[in-house]
């Protein structure tokens, strides 16, 4: 970036200069502007050692002024380069990018605002446009009005003040006494070997402990198995035990299972245990008829989460943490410091008595400007593309057969592993919907390690390319490739670019 203020143009005191502070946005704007317009030329992520980064720039404190040119300079030179580029339209790992470009206009206002959204107070508008924002998401995904939200940074955080509610109504007082020496039973809490390992960070967080959250193993569909499940809930209250939570996920982090919703929340209610549905990436997607299904028995739970991070086109971080009587999780987390009691209106909520956090961004801001300028209708209809899109590239996967599908595409996510040159290789081409929990790919050991390797090294030699990045993960054991739509810049030519590469890499193993 050029014409930078020059070090005599700087105050001693105060800020920059508005007239130049002008000129830099101008600048600034036509940077993002070429950066968002030709993402697409740019090598994915740096073909770079740990240090690289590091080893161009000046890493000692700095005492003195620079000029912001000097600054910038280094930005173009050694940051930007030191990036990798979610937002690349052949980036197509974990879930996609949800950069927008009015997403990126809002975060520009919100850092220029820069309100702290503790109290209704500190900020009306951050207050009021949250729950405005959490009552469209509610509404479109078709919540019942029971469930009111709160927004956090991440779904990890979400899932672990959700706990903490499910912990102080199993132990009433926690939030008081804490845990210990109080003859409390071991809590546990349960969920499948498919979902996030947020549970288990909520339990540490939480004092619960990681070994108290149990993992039901999965079964053909990489869907919680409810006979397993039921199993340990009730092996564990003879031994003792208290069952305190199971968290459901809608939209695993492998392959965008779904999990039997209506009979884990059975078992639930029966149990008396906090049902927590862990819909970070899934539960966008309720927002389409034609997935309403995943939304069945969604009535039955204490807590949802939805991270528009992942799938409504939100830019990092915004997530959404619903609870069935949101005062639960209010009486769990209050606590009004002396400075800010003036701050406190009674009757009006004040967002810091949600959560651990006091200081909170505005981020409802992003979520107005996007869900607005996209309407429900955009949303649906990109959310329909990127279901097209993953269907398509199934559709390729199944037409070679070099390659079989890993799981059944779900949502943006598709699984698949190269099986050899020769079908035979891995036994023949399964059916991944008649597929048992783990054969086939048990049936010839010595070559499926050595598929194992080639399929993470094809992913390796793919995401050094520069050209693609995709995401390798295990799946009954076995090393998949794994691919996730959802950036609004990837189109059906980027798609193809990335599955000729594939094709490609394969080729010259
Ligand atoms: C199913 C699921 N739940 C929770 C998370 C954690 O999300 P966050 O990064 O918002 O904490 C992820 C992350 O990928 C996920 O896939």
């Amino acid at each position: 970036m050029k014409d930078r203020q020059e070090p005599d143009q700087l105050d001693e005191l105060g800020d920059t200069p508005p007239a130049i502070f002008r000129k830099q946005l101008h600048q600034l704007a036509d940077w993002i502007a070429d950066y968002r317009e030709k993402i697409g030329e740019r090598r994915i992520s740096p073909n770079a050692k740990p240090g690289a980064v590091l080893a161009q720039l000046d890493v000692a404190s700095p005492e003195t002024a620079a000029p912001l040119e000097e600054i910038f300079t280094d930005v173009d030179r050694v940051i930007v380069p030191g990036v990798a580029h979610w937002a690349h339209p052949q980036f197509m790992s974990y879930f996609g990018c949800t950069t927008t470009n009015p997403g990126i206009l809002a975060e520009m206002i919100t850092s220029a605002l820069n309100v702290n959204a503790m109290t209704w107070r500190t900020c009306p508008a951050a207050t009021e446009l949250e729950t405005v924002v959490i009552d469209w998401l509610r509404q479109w995904v078709g919540l019942s009005d029971e469930f009111e939200g709160v927004v956090y940074d991440t779904a990890s955080v979400g899932i672990m003040h959700a706990l903490a509610v499910a912990r102080e109504e199993a132990a009433p007082a926690t939030r008081k006494l804490g845990l210990t020496d109080r003859g409390l039973p071991r809590f546990r809490i349960y969920t499948s070997d498919q979902a996030h390992s947020a549970a288990e960070k909520a339990a540490i967080a939480l004092g619960l402990g990681e070994e108290n959250v149990i993992r039901a193993p999965s079964e053909s569909q990489f869907r919680m198995d409810i006979n397993s499940l039921g199993q340990s809930v009730a092996h564990d209250r003879q031994s003792g035990f208290h069952p305190m939570a199971i968290v459901a996920t809608v939209g695993t982090t492998a392959t965008a299972s779904v999990d039997r919703i209506p009979e884990i929340a059975k078992i639930c209610r029966e149990e008396k245990m906090w049902l927590h549905i862990d819909a970070a990436y899934g539960g966008g997607f309720a927002m389409l008829p034609e997935y309403h299904w995943i939304t069945k028995g969604w009535e039955l739970a204490d807590s949802i989460v939805i991270n528009p991070h992942k799938t409504v086109f939100v830019p990092l971080d915004f997530s959404v943490l619903y609870v069935r009587g949101l005062e639960r999780l209010r009486r769990v987390f209050t606590l009004v410091p002396e400075v800010l009691r003036g701050d406190t209106i009674e009757g009006e909520k004040n967002y810091m008595d949600y959560g651990i956090q006091l200081g909170r961004r505005f981020r409802a801001l992003k979520a107005w400007v996007i869900w607005r300028s996209l309407g429900r209708a955009g949303v649906v209809a990109r959310l329909r593309e990127q279901i097209r899109l993953a269907n398509l590239l199934a559709d390729w996967i199944k037409k070679d057969d070099r390659f079989e599908l890993s799981a059944q595409p779900s949502m943006g996510v598709i699984c698949f592993r190269f099986i050899g040159r020769e079908p035979a290789l891995a036994g023949g081409r399964p059916s991944f919907s008649a597929r048992p929990a783990v054969a086939p790919y048990q049936t010839d050991r010595s070559n499926e390690s050595k598929l194992d390797q080639l399929n993470s090294d094809i992913v390796e030699r793919i995401n050094t390319s520069g050209r693609a990045y995709l995401t390798q993960t295990k799946l009954c054991g076995r090393t998949v490739m794994r691919i996730g739509l959802g950036n609004v810049l990837t189109t059906e030519e980027h798609l193809r670019k990335g599955w000729d590469l594939i094709r490609e890499t394969v080729a010259a193993f």
